[in-house]
């Protein structure tokens, strides 16, 4: 199978390759509807939960979005990538997130919006996953806005006539970009993104 990965998304090592769990999948789009079925899956399960500011939650929110899919579904990287900390670090980092992100909410230390989107930035520099990482984020942030009684995010979707987030389209490249600026911590253009 021959995968062609858009910009800023992480390859798959040769090994990852054969964890896919359907044994049909031969093509790319066929991955990706079969993929977005399982996160939609992942997605009604989440909507059931009340504590999503835990390792656990962040580990099983991954597993039932891709639990259908990929043999390593929930379970944290254990190898280097382009992107993301040093793999050692990955639990402490992730439970010290949920403390820090409980405690803005707690103090209001950022608008709600911003804690969510800082929230979404940290997840995927810290690239807790093989892969899944950037839609995992993004649920996540969702659910902390919703259960704060704001709307989801929108990602993009307004702009939708110039393309999706899962190819290499100018809605993509925005999208990157403005991780990039909040890698230097700068969230302004990411928050609008998120919102547009
Ligand atoms: N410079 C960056 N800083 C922070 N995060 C980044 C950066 N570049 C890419 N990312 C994130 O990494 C994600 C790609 O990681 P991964 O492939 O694990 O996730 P994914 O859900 O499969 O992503 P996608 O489907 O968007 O390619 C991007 O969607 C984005 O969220
Ligand atoms: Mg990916």
């Amino acid at each position: 199978m021959k995968f062609i990965y858009p910009e800023g998304a992480t390859p798959l090592a040769h090994e990852e390759l054969q964890e896919l769990i359907p044994p049909h999948i031969t093509l790319q789009s066929e991955l990706n509807l079969w993929e977005q079925n399982n996160i939609l899956l992942g997605e009604q399960w989440a909507l059931r939960q009340r504590e999503i500011l835990t390792d656990q939650f962040v580990q099983t929110l991954h597993y039932k979005m891709f639990d259908q899919t990929w043999k390593w579904a929930g379970i944290y990287r254990q190898t280097g990538k382009n992107i993301g900390i040093d793999w050692h670090f990955i639990p402490t980092e992730i439970r010290r997130l949920c403390d820090d992100v409980r405690y803005q909410i707690e103090h209001q230390s950022y608008d709600t919006l911003e804690i969510a989107v800082r929230f979404h930035h940290r997840l995927v520099w810290i690239h807790p996953f093989p892969n899944g990482n950037g839609r995992h984020a993004r649920l996540m942030a969702d659910l902390l806005l919703m259960q704060n009684n704001f709307p989801r995010f929108s990602w993009g979707q307004k702009q939708m006539k110039i393309g999706n987030l899962y190819e290499t389209t100018p809605i993509r490249k925005l999208y990157i970009q403005a991780l990039r600026e909040a890698d230097q911590h700068d969230y302004a253009a990411l928050i609008k993104f998120a919102m547009s």
